[in-house]
């Protein structure tokens, strides 16, 4: 007689453990009792802004769809371009960063987050091509391989609101080569190119050499692009530097300056520009000139510009001000949702 065949054990499908509301909320017999229900089922979130957050989400997309009748068919185009943005992304390519960029909200986001004050110099967006391995550059060193670009020198001051230099700043820059490229888009990268870290000195001078930026199309060629496309937007940044800078006790300034007559300037398709962070670049032909900074020979472009940093505490008390005329009062919030 032979064995009896082993029954296959077969675990049970196992719940998150919550168990259904207390009190039970009524089906969802029309859209409006739909919508209430999905805005209570958040409600449950145990810290505030989380429920904050996933309760003002849900009221916005539920309104969304309502007010623009949205179809089923354009909803699934809505999943399918969702999931390809995921698809897309790598660990050297970040598709949903696009995305937030080309809608506007990585800027409203560092809007909010690092509100204009005064004298400070303005942020910009930090975009996809920061990398952490720039190469430590001295002094009026240059940041560039030789070919990169036309010449530039770079130079100015990095001072906190009172105008009194800061010394010992941490200064990361990057840019395009005059292909419009970062170093990190070429696949056979042997290191860091047109990118590097430096230190203000003692009088919070820094001084690098660099080449002039380029304005240059972001990727294109995944879902994002395709968005551009269908909605006829150009997919251009204008020419930029980027700029980090940071010293203990002050906010960490992220932002990028912008040449001036770039034909992108208005309609950066990441909206980083602002007014004040358009900077106006001199051409110097003198040979001598060149020589005395580094360079091989003239012409050279010359950027001077000086970066204003906030204290913690400034920051902290800007912010604190966006907040509070932004953010909804609780017993607002509560009309709304109710
Ligand atoms: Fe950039």
């Amino acid at each position: 007689m032979s064995a009896p065949s082993e029954v296959p054990k077969v675990n049970k499908a196992v719940s998150n453990g919550y168990g259904p509301p207390a009190e039970p909320f009524p089906l969802p017999d029309n859209a409006d009792i739909l919508t209430q229900n999905a805005i209570k089922y958040m409600s449950f979130a145990g810290d505030p802004r989380t429920r904050f957050i996933f309760q003002n989400l849900t009221r916005h997309l539920h309104q969304f769809v309502k007010e623009t009748d949205i179809t089923t068919e354009e909803w699934m185009t809505a999943i399918q371009f969702l999931t390809a943005t995921g698809q897309k992304c790598t660990s050297l390519r970040q598709e949903f960063i696009l995305l937030s960029d080309v809608f506007g909200v990585s800027a409203l986001v560092d809007a909010i987050n690092n509100p204009n004050v005064g004298s400070a110099t303005e942020s910009s967006v930090l975009g996809p091509f920061f990398t952490e391995d720039a190469n430590d550059v001295p002094f009026g060193e240059s940041i560039a391989s030789e070919g990169k670009g036309e010449y530039m020198l770079v130079q100015g001051r990095i001072l906190n609101t009172a105008g009194e230099p800061i010394p010992d700043a941490t200064i990361e820059t990057w840019e395009t080569d005059d292909l419009g490229f970062y170093d990190t888009q070429y696949t056979d990268r042997q290191g860091p190119d047109c990118r590097g870290r430096l230190k203000s000195d003692a009088e919070g001078r820094y001084q690098y050499r660099a080449v002039v930026p380029v304005s240059y199309p972001i990727p294109g060629d995944g879902p994002v692009g395709t968005l551009l496309e269908l909605v006829h937007r150009h997919n251009n940044r204008p020419s930029h530097l980027h700029m980090m800078v940071e010293k203990k006790g002050y906010h960490k300034l992220v932002t990028a300056l912008y040449p001036e007559g770039d034909p992108y300037l208005t309609s950066d398709t990441v909206y980083g520009v602002k007014k004040s962070l358009v900077v106006k670049l001199t051409k110097i032909e003198s040979d001598e000139e060149a020589r005395k900074h580094g360079f091989k020979k003239g012409p050279f472009t010359l950027l001077t510009h000086d970066y204003v940093l906030l204290t913690d505490d400034e920051a902290r008390e800007a912010r604190k001000k966006v907040t509070e005329a932004n953010l909804l009062k609780e017993a607002e919030f509560q009309k709304l949702i109710s």
